[in-house]
């Protein structure tokens, strides 16, 4: 592989001046701890925007997935079903909770679980299911509510990749109890470091905001009823969150424009690659665009070939040896050889044009 000079890294945030403005009146009121009219704010409109009734904010979207997981009674002797391939914050949550992760297949096509891959792993002991909305591309939730549905299990999705994906017209952040957000600074908006729990449930809202600060007693200070945590969001990053917020709509269409060029620019290489499907009824936020290797050996021309333009890319990110849970065994035969190529809106048209990417060795078609 040549060593490439990449203009267009995988991620990086697009900050303007609203987040200064602000930034400005976080630092101009003092207010730059968890005490701040922005964090409230921020609750507020991103859970209305992904069509939730509460939002908890916190530090960050593992945070978040652990808070979810004790405020559901989540704990020792329980079972969690995830999936086989995800970040590795969804499982080590659950080991944190107490709880052991168990790992359900993902479908290769979409990289998300479903009733049928998380079917053999329910037992008496199951207590949740977390999906996740891999790369941007969300399960299907309906159906995963449903089975868990029939058989009592919660449902909490990790949507930490996923900002405003949509499932027949519902958003991503409204299906599951309790649903978990990332806003690190990779993601699509995002606070720097930052999270939060969305959900419809208002005792659940009350029990997450107790355990996020410390369990002390919102009418009562310094005394704490439950031994909480220090999950709180600062003003200061809710202040960059709201200026992101009003970009969601524009910034997805952005990247789902840029994952359609790259299915076209190297479509002629069917026989090597293919691209992630989107199911019918789904709208992908498109985070990364991933394109999935038929043969491993054409890697590395394909490296060069991506670095010719400019472009950086991931490769293999996700090979987790998540060593305890049941079915680790399994998570690890689910890693096919995988791309996921820089999605963000920075990427200029001209990047996007025909040459280079037309420029794979024909040796190898
Ligand atoms: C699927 C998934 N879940 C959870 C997390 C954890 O979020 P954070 O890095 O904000 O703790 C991430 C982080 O990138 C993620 O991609």
């Amino acid at each position: 592989m040549k060593n490439i000079d990449y203009r267009y890294r995988l991620a990086d945030p697009e900050l303007g001046s609203s987040e200064m403005e602000y930034l400005s009146k976080c630092i101009g009121e003092g207010m730059i701890s968890s005490q701040g009219r922005f964090v409230h704010q921020f609750e507020t409109e991103f859970s209305a925007a992904c069509g939730a009734e509460y939002g908890v904010a916190v530090a960050n979207g593992t945070c978040a997935l652990h808070l979810a997981l004790e405020a559901l009674g989540v704990g020792p002797g329980d079972e969690v079903i995830v999936p086989s391939l995800t970040f590795i914050a969804t499982a080590n949550t659950v080991t944190h909770a107490g709880a052991t992760p168990l790992f359900a297949d993902v479908d290769p096509d979409t990289l998300c679980i479903s009733p049928d891959t998380i079917e053999p792993w329910v037992s008496p002991k199951t207590k949740a299911i977390i999906p996740v909305h891999l790369l941007g591309q969300p399960c299907n939730m309906p159906e995963i509510c449903r089975f868990a549905k029939q058989r009592g299990l919660h449902v909490i999705e990790d949507a930490a990749e996923a900002h405003g994906a949509e499932v027949n017209g519902q958003r991503v952040g409204s299906f599951g109890e309790i649903n978990c957000f990332s806003f690190y600074a990779n993601k699509i908006i995002t606070t720097g470091e930052g999270g939060m729990c969305t959900t419809n449930d208002a005792a659940l809202a009350d029990r997450m905001r107790l355990l996020r600060g410390h369990g002390m007693d919102p009418n009562r200070r310094y005394w704490h009823s439950v031994i909480g945590y220090n999950y709180r969001m600062t003003n200061l990053q809710a202040a960059v969150g709201l200026a992101q917020l009003p970009c969601l709509d524009t910034w997805i269409e952005k990247r789902r424009w840029i994952y359609s060029r790259y299915r076209e620019l190297l479509g002629y290489l069917g026989n090597l690659l293919y691209f992630l499907e989107e199911p019918q009824g789904t709208r992908s936020a498109c985070w990364m665009s991933t394109l999935m290797l038929k043969d491993p050996n054409c890697r590395d021309k394909l490296l060069d070939l991506v670095g010719l333009a400019g472009v950086m890319v991931l490769v293999e990110p996700w090979r987790e040896e998540a060593g305890r849970g049941r079915g680790a065994g399994q998570a690890r035969r689910s890693q096919g050889p995988r791309m996921a190529l820089r999605s963000s809106r920075h990427l200029p048209s001209k990047t996007l044009s025909k040459r280079p990417w037309s420029k794979f060795p024909l040796g190898f078609l």
